[in-house]
């Protein structure tokens, strides 16, 4: 981080602070209080995070107020119509959009790291044919560490990478096994005459009893949905993978960590919440019912889907979302889809609410991906582990980004303490 001639001056019981202010390459200048502490004695207090950014990056920009989310610079819509899953997982790994020659070695370097070891299979079978495959993942990622040691010395560069190249290879056999136990059919082995895309369908849905091709109508749709989860700045996961990640743990273990945090509904868990809701709400008569209990202090419903912690705006994702859902529900020529009609029937008359509009809720990128997945084959239990393999070349980034940085150290918050003051402990006789 360059030194900045800005400062913010802070008054506290009389005394003035000067904090530095830095200027980011966009977005709001930040104060930096690294310091206040030692000097004023006194903490910040920012539950959630509101108003903290928590590290520099040069990774992804969203701009929640405008609904802008960059890559690297570059738009998510014009990498959505343009670019390829494995193409955006370079340029959010290395920086730049790759030379031809590049991207050839790293999509074979990726495809040549897609089987598991072979005696990951134990572990699987050692988990409920009933668990959810998100509970798979979170054991099976964190039990990568235990497989591969050659790539946990987060100080060697050279293992950091590899296992970058592990995590973002590995990820969609580990989700599709983790659906194939779940239903209980044989595991499929990746194959390497296959794209990313098409081979994580493939290992998801064909079995050995008949041939299975690859539709690639429904491969560039999964490349899309891959494409528009890749990275999302420092949200919950990501900042999970980061925080786990600053205390030196390995980076198998820490993408355990940013799955596990993925699963709650309030994150990755909305595409399930969102389908569960859309079928639920049934039918377009019913939305006025399900819209009153959202604005309802006194109902826990919250529409699923909708609102998010950054974006005040259209989220760009959604966007590129509807259209892909009118689009593979066109091609797979399914036509009046009534999750469709509801989603659309509840988006607009949402939108047309004051409660809504006032609060800038707008649909975010799982209110149609459901959809898309649904019709895809996918039962919802799978819609978080896609969206986890997708989030794992983001995780990975910023797992780089934060390893490689100079000031990096371990992220170790402090808290407005309410609890009770110094007492003596009383014998069990007398309380
Ligand atoms: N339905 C109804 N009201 C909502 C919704 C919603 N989906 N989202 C927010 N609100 C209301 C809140 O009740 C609150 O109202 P209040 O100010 O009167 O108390 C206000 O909007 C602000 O909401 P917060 O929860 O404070 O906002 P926060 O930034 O913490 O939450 C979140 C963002 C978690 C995404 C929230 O909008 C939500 O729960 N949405 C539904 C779940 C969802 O779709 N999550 C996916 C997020 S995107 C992703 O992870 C890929």
């Amino acid at each position: 981080m360059t030194e900045s001639n800005k400062t913010a001056t802070l008054t506290i019981h009389g005394k003035e602070y000067e904090l530095p202010v830095h200027s980011p390459t966009a977005g709001p200048d930040v104060v930096d209080i690294r310091k206040l502490y030692g000097q004023a004695g006194v903490f910040t207090y920012d539950p959630g995070f509101t108003s903290t950014a928590s590290c520099d990056s040069t990774i992804t920009y969203i701009d929640g107020d405008k609904g802008e989310l960059l890559h690297r610079g570059y738009p998510i819509d014009q990498l959505a119509a343009k670019s390829h899953f494995l193409e955006v997982c370079y340029l959010l790994l290395y920086g730049e959009l790759p030379e031809a020659k590049a991207l050839e070695t790293f999509e074979t370097t990726i495809t040549r790291h897609t089987m598991l070891h072979e005696q990951m299979q134990y572990f699987y079978r050692g988990f409920r044919r009933d668990a959810h495959p998100m509970a798979i993942m979170v054991g099976v990622v964190g039990a990568m560490s235990a497989f591969y040691h050659d790539s946990t010395d987060i100080a060697d560069p050279h293992q950091r990478e590899v296992a970058s190249h592990r995590l973002i290879a590995k990820m969609p056999t580990i989700a599709a096994w983790a659906y194939k136990y779940h239903t209980g059919q044989p595991f499929v082995y990746p194959r390497n005459d296959l794209d990313y895309a098409s081979n994580f369908l493939r290992m998801c849905f064909s079995v050995p009893a008949e041939e299975y091709e690859v539709n690639p109508i429904l491969s560039r749709a999964m490349d899309r949905i891959f494409t528009l989860h890749a990275d999302h700045e420092q949200n919950a996961s990501t900042s999970t993978v980061r925080l786990a990640s600053s205390s030196g743990a390995n980076p198998f273990a820490c993408v355990a960590a940013g799955i596990a945090c993925l699963w709650g509904p309030a994150h990755g868990g909305a595409n399930q919440a969102c389908l569960e809701m859309l079928e639920e709400i049934g039918s377009v008569d019913r939305i006025p019912e399900y819209i009153n209990r959202a604005k309802d202090k006194d109902d826990p419903f919250r529409l699923m889907g909708f609102g998010h912690r950054v974006y005040k705006n259209f989220d760009p994702r959604a966007t590129v979302m509807k259209q892909s859902a009118d689009e593979v529900l066109d091609l797979l020529g399914i036509e009046n889809n009534p999750k469709l009609q509801v989603a659309k029937a509840l988006e607009k008359q949402a939108l047309e609410d004051p409660y809504f509009t006032e609060k800038k809720l707008f649909p975010n990128v799982d209110f149609y991906s459901g959809i898309i997945l649904e019709a895809m084959g996918f039962p919802t239990s799978m819609f978080t582990p896609i969206f986890a393999l997708s989030r794992t070349v983001g995780w990975v980034s910023q797992w780089k980004e934060m390893i490689a940085d100079p000031q990096n150290k371990i992220g170790r918050p402090r808290q407005l303490y309410l609890g009770e003051t110094n007492r003596d402990y009383v014998d069990i006789e007398k309380r």
